[in-house]
């Protein structure tokens, strides 16, 4: 089993996908069904999923994806979605929170705590949708990589276009796209770019 550090050390976004290699579709679900147990604000998991599987919805996605090839050459491309309006009561998570809660006023009050803090403006809607989406997708990513999938992140992309294109409700956001699939072979990957590192980032206070 691989330990969390060599994941780190191992995952790269794969420009190359082997064309002739499929993602299975039990792995795929293990992926998605691993990486949910990401955090989200009040577990309330803002978020969806479209898997690009079929070639006829990648050739959709290849040009609002500025015809980046692994869109078509990778076996799945799976949009990331954040739903700006997921702190509302409409949100099915919060039927759980009030099974553990069994108490409709605190319910009522964490509601309105969630609508203040996260619906009060569309600055707020979106930080809500792409902050917890975001972080899905890095554990998707993480996840893929553990089950020794590989992956590629992408947010050059036409949003709205994609939105339009795959009919997606208007909450919603389109957050990036990740292609997951096995690294061809054939090809050789570009070295391990440089980071920052702590004294470049970090300010102490
Ligand atoms: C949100 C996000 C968007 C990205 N968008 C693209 C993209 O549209 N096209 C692309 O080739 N790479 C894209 N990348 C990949 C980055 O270039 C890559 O992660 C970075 O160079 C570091 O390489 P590594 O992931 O192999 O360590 C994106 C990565 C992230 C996290």
């Amino acid at each position: 089993m691989n330990t969390l550090k060599e994941l780190y050390n191992e995952r790269r976004s794969v420009n190359f996908f082997d064309k002739n290699k499929k993602v299975d579709d039990k792995v795929l679900q293990d992926i998605v069904n691993l990486a949910v147990l990401a955090p989200s604000a009040f577990n309330l998991q803002p978020w969806e999923i479209i898997a690009v599987k079929s070639d006829e919805a990648k050739q959709r996605l290849l040009p609002l994806a500025m015809n980046q090839p692994k869109v078509v050459e990778a076996p799945v491309t799976l949009i990331v979605l954040g739903d700006r309006n997921g702190y509302s009561k409409e949100n099915v998570m919060w039927d759980e929170i009030a099974s553990m809660m069994k108490d409709d006023k605190k319910l009522e009050a964490t509601q309105g705590f969630a609508a203040m803090l996260y619906g009060t403006s569309e600055e707020r809607k979106i930080k809500f949708a792409e902050s917890n989406a975001g972080l899905l997708a890095m554990s998707l990513m993480y996840a893929a990589k553990y089950y020794g999938v590989e992956s590629h992140a992408m947010s050059g992309i036409d949003f709205e276009g994609i939105k339009k294109e795959f009919n997606i409700d208007g909450e919603k956001e389109v957050v990036m796209l990740i292609t997951l699939g096995y690294f061809d072979e054939v090809q050789s990957l570009y070295p391990r770019s440089k980071r920052k590192l702590y004294d470049e980032i970090v300010k102490e206070v």
